[in-house]
């Protein structure tokens, strides 16, 4: 069994021989009354959802909890009060059940979700060694994958993570939280070309975006000063540029690092390789560059148990078990 509860998603997963049983995610709705995640109200709501999501997740499966093998967990990184109630959890179940326990990295998690397999079909599976481009919320970065648990971060954001961008963006322009996904509904019948916006220049495989977020800014309260309609009139073709200059940014290092690395093996995780700008990006670079190009599905894009299965999955197969006294890390992005 997986256990995700990192931010606002408490979820539990069943896998049997790293095919995937049953994934359920309980979504904190609370969030969106602030436009952001309030650690405190995170960490009593997978207080609340823990035992029933765990429960479905079970009952979804066919299994019982006296048939579970092991338990893996997200060690971080994350929020602590949320990551300590999945780590509890895990720990807890280890004891009664005397199982062994798994400690996931949440971002090798979002990176091994290609390795989830499903009863119904076959998914495509990377070939080591390959590079991800893993863009969430909190996260860019661009990881050398030479096996399941030997990875490298060769580029990331020395700022806001891409996620973060779209959501700030988003907010600027009054859509709701995340700001992603909307902007991305928003962006198909915009004209990408319409707006240019400041593209950074930051050395290496290295990425920034927080620069993105303040020229946005004021760009539209210029415009704004003189037209106070502005943003409601041109709402889509803001959507599309603004997506069109974060996924640019993104490709840009990514094709770096495939030539710098001459990998020809091209995956996207997390949160925002949901996003249809991206997604096309990476396909049409891909046949122009020959890569073979992994897109994940996406209910394995956002948080999700399953990815936190698998990546204990092949931990235990190596033996690979935490101790008892294993504590939840907010901070981990820097240790895959
Ligand atoms: O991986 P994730 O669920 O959570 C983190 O671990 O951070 O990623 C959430 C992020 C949010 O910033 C959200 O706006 C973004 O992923 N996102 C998208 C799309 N779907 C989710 N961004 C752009 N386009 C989307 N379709």
């Amino acid at each position: 069994m997986g256990i995700e509860s990192s931010c606002d998603d408490t979820s539990a997963a069943v896998i049997r021989d790293g095919v995937l049983l049953s994934n359920v995610i309980a979504s904190q709705e609370i969030h969106r009354t602030y436009g952001g995640v309030i650690p405190e109200l995170a960490s009593r709501a997978h207080q609340q959802n823990i035992v029933p999501v765990v429960d479905v997740a079970l009952k979804k499966a066919g299994v019982t909890l006296d048939q579970l093998d092991g338990i893996a967990f997200t060690r971080g990184p994350g929020l602590l009060g949320s990551l300590l109630v999945g780590v509890s959890f895990a720990k807890g179940l280890a004891i009664a059940r005397d199982i062994p326990l798994m400690e996931v990295n949440h971002l090798q998690g979002h990176i091994l979700a290609h390795f989830i397999d499903v009863p119904e079909k076959q998914l495509p599976h990377p070939n080591f060694p390959f590079l991800c481009l893993l863009v969430s919320g909190g996260n860019s970065q661009i990881v050398l994958v030479r096996s399941y648990g030997d990875m490298e971060i060769v580029g990331q954001t020395i700022d806001d993570a891409a996620g973060e961008a779209f959501d700030k963006c988003a907010k600027v322009m009054g859509l709701p939280y995340p700001g992603g996904p909307v902007i991305d509904r928003l962006a198909q019948t915009g004209d990408p070309t319409r707006f240019k916006f400041a593209k950074p220049s930051v050395d290496g495989l290295d990425y920034s975006f927080s620069g993105l977020k303040t020229s946005f800014l004021y760009f539209l309260r210029d415009e704004m000063a003189q037209n106070p309609d502005f943003i409601e009139q041109n709402r889509n073709d803001l959507c599309a540029s603004l997506q069109s200059t974060i996924t640019d940014i993104l490709m840009n290092k990514l094709i770096k690092a495939a030539r710098q690395f001459d990998i020809k093996e091209i995956a996207i995780a997390g949160g925002v390789s949901a996003n249809s700008g991206l997604r096309g990006a990476v396909t049409a670079e891909g046949e122009k560059r020959h890569w073979r190009v992994y897109l994940p599905e996406f209910r394995f894009t956002t948080d999700n148990a399953a990815m936190i299965a698998v990546a204990g999955y092949y931990k235990y197969l190596d033996s690979h078990f935490a101790p008892m006294d294993v504590v939840p890390e907010a901070r981990l992005e820097n240790k895959l």
